[in-house]
């Protein structure tokens, strides 16, 4: 991985693969993934040199504003990955199999990822789920996609697990290490882990071959997610607790106000619309 050169992905690879993942988990070292939903984001976070992204189904949440993610269509989907694709020269573009477009069967889910990868320029894609999924994951990885395991707090299955609540406390330890060993042995290349303790991430990562990736999971995870505005300050009340801001976005709007308030009392030129 290039984390020797931090900010200058010139000097790395130019196209983030699967092998130099695995690379940062055997050498000890970490990359980084951000959500990114448009061209314009993608480019910035691509020659920040940001590892892999992330057109998440979250696009549900912070680009079409529902509750939950649970609306969000296939088609919008590969919208969405369309443009980050556009934008990523180098980083590794990964898409999210929305709700109801893979559950019925191992089928359905390569159709569904030949979808975002053929239609939408994806590189890989994130399912969630439990070791049940393992045939839908080895059958997607059969066809030829790149697949991560999305296992822990799955918000698709939010009003199943009874609203947005920590993972893998107690006797669930165990299953959640099953269900990550399960997607590993299936071929998913990585593991994301979201709102899982640290300790358990921890334990999860080591029992584990291939990179993990953490949100909402401590430290020991050989990556990082974010969803960007959350990160930058636009998500306002919506911010997970966990999310260390690096920048209030949300501020904006006093520029918003500044300029407005100037439009109407500042360049406005003396008697204009009186004609
Ligand atoms: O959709 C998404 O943004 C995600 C992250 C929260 C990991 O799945």
């Amino acid at each position: 991985m290039p984390q020797p050169y931090p900010g200058n992905p010139e000097k790395g690879p130019s196209r983030i693969r699967l092998h130099h993942l695995q690379q940062a988990k055997d050498n000890g070292e970490k990359f980084a993934m951000l959500t990114a939903y448009d061209v314009m984001m993608a480019e910035i976070f691509d020659s920040a040199g940001i590892e892999m992204l992330l057109v998440g189904d979250s696009a549900a949440n912070t680009v079409l504003g529902y509750e939950s993610t649970l609306p969000i269509t296939l088609d919008e989907m590969i919208t969405f990955t369309k443009a980050v694709a556009n934008g990523a020269k180098r980083a590794m573009v990964v898409a999210d199999l929305p709700f109801g477009s893979y559950e019925q069967s191992p089928a359905q889910a390569v159709a569904t990822a030949v979808r975002l990868m053929k239609e939408g320029h994806a590189h890989a894609v994130k399912m969630e789920g439990t070791a049940q999924y393992a045939e839908h994951v080895q059958a997607m990885v059969l066809a030829g996609v790149p697949v991560i395991g999305h296992i822990g707090f799955t918000p698709q299955s939010e009003h199943a697990l009874g609203g947005y609540r920590v993972q893998g406390r107690g006797d669930a330890v165990q299953q959640m290490k099953e269900d990550a060993l399960a997607m590993q042995n299936a071929g998913a290349f990585c593991i994301l882990m979201e709102m899982v303790p640290s300790p358990v991430a921890a334990e999860i990562d080591a029992a584990l071959a291939v990179p993990t990736i953490g949100i909402g999971a401590g430290n020991s995870t050989t990556g990082q997610v974010l969803v960007w505005q959350d990160m930058l300050g636009l998500g306002g009340r919506r911010t997970p607790r966990f999310v260390k801001k690096y920048a209030d976005l949300r501020a904006l709007k006093h520029s918003v106000w500044v300029t407005h308030h100037c439009a109407f009392h500042c360049a406005t030129p003396r008697g204009a619309g009186n004609a």
